[in-house]
């Protein structure tokens, strides 16, 4: 088992290009699956997740090619078997294929999706959705079988704001006959892009970013090239990194209006921050002042940056507040960030932060993605040495994240786990 180590204490200093973003290509990949030809997607990240569904659209018979930073795929020869292999059970993201294969097959057979352990993950309006538009659901075994006669555009209302089930009913739809509207819509860049991808297809999408979004469906969608958008998250990653180091860095390759959440609250605690037409430049302060975040649906402080956030505003002043309320379970990192000495107390579903406490290197676990992108950034805020298990997670969504980290000058490297005695 690999970790990995920081010496922390250098501020982060130079260029940081950011990669195409993990939470489209893995609705991008199975939306791909509905054309009747070939659809290349460029700036494809390179992340287990995206490799997990690479090898989950080859298993069900897709042509899928990889050219450096591109992929092409074609699912002419498409088989609709039941996906229940336990790659789905490690991608949250392969309940995409049920809406995917409902729109192709009309029918599809999808085990429970895994993914991140952030407390309960229901896919309730996933489910209401397909029905909505004809589709028979039932579970049986951890397997979700979904079949239509036909599907038929009509009106869906959904009761929570998901990222997900939004998506997955714009797959289905797209290939439904009719017009489908999805009312209280999730509202993430990576809905328009799913809709710039799907328009590119043929299909007819409007008011993909508002909370209202049109698709009318076609018998058929063609193959196309499509350039995924950057990774907001993996840029207010670094954002956030810059600013806990008190550097200077260049986030570059970034549509800022996507950061702009993230922008404003790290303004707020005192991070210069200055926008470019695709890039930010981070300059880091000495002193910088506490603050209130409550994560929200987009455009909200998202939900993803809540952790690391948490691990820079150990070194501010004063108590700060982060509440989440997407994930109220979302904490699993506190624990460990108090093993490096920060004082946190975590009340319902916010966690109190007691500020401009000086973190001390320490051996901590990764429990999930974002909560291993806190502890890499609290790992750089820290006195000596961290190591940081469970870099399975962090490599499921961050593409080269200690060379890049290095290339900005920090002090980090992948290890054997059980190496922690020996000397560098
Ligand atoms: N929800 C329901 N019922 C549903 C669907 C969602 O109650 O049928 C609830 C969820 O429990 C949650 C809220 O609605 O409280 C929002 O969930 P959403 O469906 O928007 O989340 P998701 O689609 O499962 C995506 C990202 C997450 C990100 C969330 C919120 C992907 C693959 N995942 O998840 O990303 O945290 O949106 O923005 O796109 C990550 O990248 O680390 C990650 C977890």
């Amino acid at each position: 088992m690999q970790s990995l180590k920081i010496r922390g204490g250098k501020p982060l200093r130079g260029k940081v290009n950011i990669s195409g973003a993990k939470n489209s290509a893995v609705t991008l990949i199975p939306a791909a699956i509905l054309a009747d030809w070939t659809v290349s997607l460029e700036q494809l990240p390179e992340i287990r997740d995206v490799e997990i569904y690479r090898e989950l659209l080859r298993d069900l018979g897709a042509d899928v090619k990889l050219e450096e930073a591109v992929i092409h795929i074609n699912p002419t020869r498409m088989k609709n078997s039941p996906v229940s292999s336990e790659k789905v059970q490690q991608l949250r993201a392969s309940y995409y294929l049920m809406g995917a294969l409902l729109g192709k097959f009309k029918k599809a057979q999808v085990g429970l999706p895994g993914g991140c352990n952030l407390g309960p993950r229901p896919i309730d309006q996933h489910i209401k959705g397909f029905e909505a538009l004809g589709a028979k659901v039932t579970q049986d075994n951890g397997m979700i079988s979904l079949e239509a006669e036909r599907l038929i555009g009509t009106r869906i209302y959904l009761d929570v704001v998901s990222v997900g089930a939004t998506i997955n009913i714009m797959l289905a739809a797209s290939r439904a006959e009719g017009t489908t509207h999805i009312e209280n819509a999730a509202k993430e860049p990576e809905i328009i892009d799913v809709a710039t991808l799907l328009n590119s297809m043929g299909a007819e999408i409007k008011g993909a970013g508002t909370d209202v979004i049109r698709i009318t469906g076609m018998p058929h969608l063609k193959g196309c090239r499509h350039a995924i958008i950057p990774d907001r998250i993996e840029a207010g990653t670094f954002m956030i990194a810059a600013a806990a180091t008190r550097g200077q860095v260049r986030i570059d390759q970034v549509i800022p209006k996507h950061l702009e959440p993230v922008t404003a609250k790290l303004r707020e605690i005192g991070v210069i921050v200055e926008e470019g037409d695709d890039y930010l430049d981070i300059r880091g302060n000495h002193t910088y002042k506490e603050i209130k975040i409550k994560t929200l649906p987009y455009p909200g402080f998202p939900t993803d940056l809540q952790q690391p956030v948490t691990s820079l505003l150990t070194g501010v002043s004063g108590t700060s507040v982060v509440t989440d309320n997407i994930y109220q379970a979302r904490f699993r990192h506190i624990d460990e960030l108090k093993r490096m000495g920060a004082s946190l107390k975590v009340e319902g579903s916010s966690v109190l932060i007691q500020g401009m406490t000086e973190l001390q290197g320490a051996k901590v676990n990764a429990t999930d993605l974002r909560a291993g992108a806190a502890l890499v950034v609290a790992g750089l805020m820290a006195d000596g040495v961290t190591e940081v298990t469970g870099i399975e997670h962090i490599d499921r969504g961050y593409e080269n994240l200690e060379t890049k980290l290095r290339d900005l000058g920090a002090d980090i490297w992948r290890d054997e786990q059980d190496s922690w005695n020996k000397e560098r």
